[in-house]
C-alpha cells in the first residue's frame, strides 16, 4: 500500500523534473542587499524582494537584537491566548496610524493572511472575482472558500464588468479581489476605475499590496495611497513584512467590523502562535525607517528608470515597478538564461510554470535600493548575452 503511494509520489516528481519543472532551494551562505554568497561565490542578487535595503539595516538588526532581550524570540501562544505582546499592539497600532485604517490583525505570513482573508469574509452567497494573475495564495484560499469563484482577464476592466453584469439580478454577492503591484509582472490595476466599477455594483475591493507596500505612494503608504484612493474606500488590505520591510509576517487592515470579525473567525489568525515579538520590534523599527527615508525609495525610483532606459532593446514587459519580467517563453529558454548569467556572477532565477502561466516562463528582474549604477549596467548588458 505505502509502496504504491510512494511510487506515485516518484512517478510525478520524474513527470515534473522532466518538463523542466523540478525546483531547488539553494542554501545561501551569506546575504548583504544586492550580493549573496552561495558555495563561496558571491552574486549580484537579482532575485530578492528587499526593494528598500531593510532586511539587514543596522538599525533593524538592532531593533530586532533588542526586541528578543525585552520581549522574547518567541511569543509563546496564540494571540488570544497568550501569544499577544505589547510589542504586538505597537505594531499593529502603529501600522493604523501610517495607512489610516481603523484596525489590524497580524498574521505570520502572507499566504496565512490570504487564506484567512477570503476564507473567512467570502461566504456561500458570494462570488468571489478575482484577476487571472491573482497570487497562489489569493487563488487557492478562494477555490477553498464557500463562494463561487470567477477570474477575469488581467487588469482588464471590461471583463471584470462583464462578470458584475451577468451577475446583476442573482443573489449573489460579488467580491473583488486583485493586487497593488502583481508579483510576477510588475503591473498594476488602474484603482480608481476598478473602486468605480466596484462601487457600482456594491461589490467591496480586496487588495493584495505585498509589493506595493513600503515602495509606492507618500511614507511608502502603498499602491492606494499612490494611486489617490483613501484607505476607507477599499473593505481591507492585506500586505507582508517579508518584502520592502525586509522581515516575514503580515496583516490585514480594515474597518473595526472586519477586524473584529476576522478576530472572532479568521481560523489562521486564531489557531497560529502569534508572530515573534523580537520580529514585530524590528518591523516597527522597519516601518519607521521606510516612512522617513525617502531616499530609499527615490533611488529604487532611479535604478527602475535606469534599467528601463539601458534595456529598451529586450523584451520588457511593461512594469514601472521594482519588479521587471523578461518573457523568454519556454521553461528551457529561461533556464538557460538563468544558467548564463550565474555563470556571468548575476543571480537571477528563472520563473516557470505554475508560478507564471504555461509558455510564458520568464527572468524575473527584481531591482532594489542598494543596486549601484554599474550593477544594473552589468545586469543589462549581460542580459542581453544571455537571452
Ligand atoms: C502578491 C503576494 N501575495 C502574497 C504573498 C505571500 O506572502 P508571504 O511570502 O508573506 O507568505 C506573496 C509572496 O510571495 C505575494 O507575492
Amino acid at each position: 500500500m505505502a509502496q504504491a503511494r510512494l511510487r506515485r509520489l516518484q512517478h510525478a516528481l520524474q513527470e515534473r523534473a522532466a518538463k523542466q519543472l523540478s525546483r531547488q532551494a539553494v542554501t545561501i551562505d551569506s546575504y548583504n542587499g544586492r550580493l549573496i554568497t552561495v558555495g563561496n561565490k558571491q552574486y549580484l542578487n537579482f532575485s530578492g524582494n528587499d526593494y528598500l535595503g531593510l532586511a539587514q539595516a543596522p538599525e533593524v538588526l538592532h531593533a530586532v537584537a533588542d526586541g528578543a532581550k525585552a520581549y522574547g524570540a518567541g511569543s509563546s501562544g496564540s494571540p488570544l491566548v497568550t501569544g499577544q505582546h505589547k510589542v504586538h499592539q505597537q505594531l499593529t497600532d502603529t501600522l493604523c496610524d501610517w495607512l489610516g485604517f481603523e484596525r489590524a490583525l497580524l498574521f505570520s505570513s502572507g499566504f496565512a493572511a490570504n487564506q484567512a482573508m477570503l476564507l473567512t469574509l467570502a461566504d456561500k452567497q458570494d462570488l468571489l472575482l478575482l484577476d487571472k494573475l491573482s497570487h497562489a495564495s489569493l487563488i487557492d484560499a478562494a477555490l477553498h472558500s464557500k463562494a463561487d469563484v470567477k477570474r477575469f482577464a488581467h487588469n482588464d476592466l471590461n471583463a471584470l464588468s462583464g462578470l458584475l453584469l451577468q451577475q446583476t439580478p442573482s443573489a449573489q454577492q460579488p467580491m473583488v479581489v486583485t493586487e497593488g503591484v502583481f508579483s510576477m509582472d510588475g503591473d498594476s490595476p488602474d484603482l480608481p476605475a476598478l473602486l468605480s466599477l466596484c462601487r457600482q455594483y456594491d461589490a467591496p475591493l480586496l487588495l493584495d499590496d505585498a509589493h506595493g507596500l513600503g515602495v509606492l505612494g507618500p511614507e511608502g503608504r502603498g499602491s492606494a495611497a499612490s494611486q489617490g484612493i483613501a484607505s476607507g474606500e477599499l473593505f481591507c488590505l492585506m500586505a507582508n513584512f517579508g518584502k520592502a520591510l525586509g522581515a516575514s509576517g503580515a496583516f490585514i487592515a480594515a474597518s473595526n467590523t472586519v477586524i473584529d470579525y476576522l478576530e472572532q473567525f479568521g481560523r489562521h489568525y486564531i489557531y497560529s502562535t502569534a508572530l515573534s515579538p523580537a520580529l514585530c520590534a524590528g518591523v516597527l523599527k522597519s516601518i519607521e525607517l521606510c516612512r522617513n527615508d525617502n531616499w530609499r525609495r527615490d533611488k529604487l525610483q532611479h535604478n527602475i528608470e535606469l534599467f528601463r532606459q539601458l534595456a529598451t532593446d529586450l523584451p520588457l514587459l511593461v512594469s514601472e515597478t521594482a519588479i521587471q519580467g523578461v518573457v523568454l517563453g519556454s521553461n528551457e529558454r529561461a533556464l538557460t538564461a538563468s544558467t548564463k548569467l550565474k555563470q556571468a556572477g548575476i543571480w537571477l532565477s528563472a520563473i516557470r510554470p505554475p508560478t507564471v502561466p504555461v509558455g510564458s516562463a520568464r527572468l524575473r528582474i527584481t531591482l532594489s535600493s542598494q543596486h549601484t549604477d554599474d550593477d544594473i549596467r552589468l545586469l543589462v548588458q549581460h542580459l542581453r548575452q544571455a537571452v
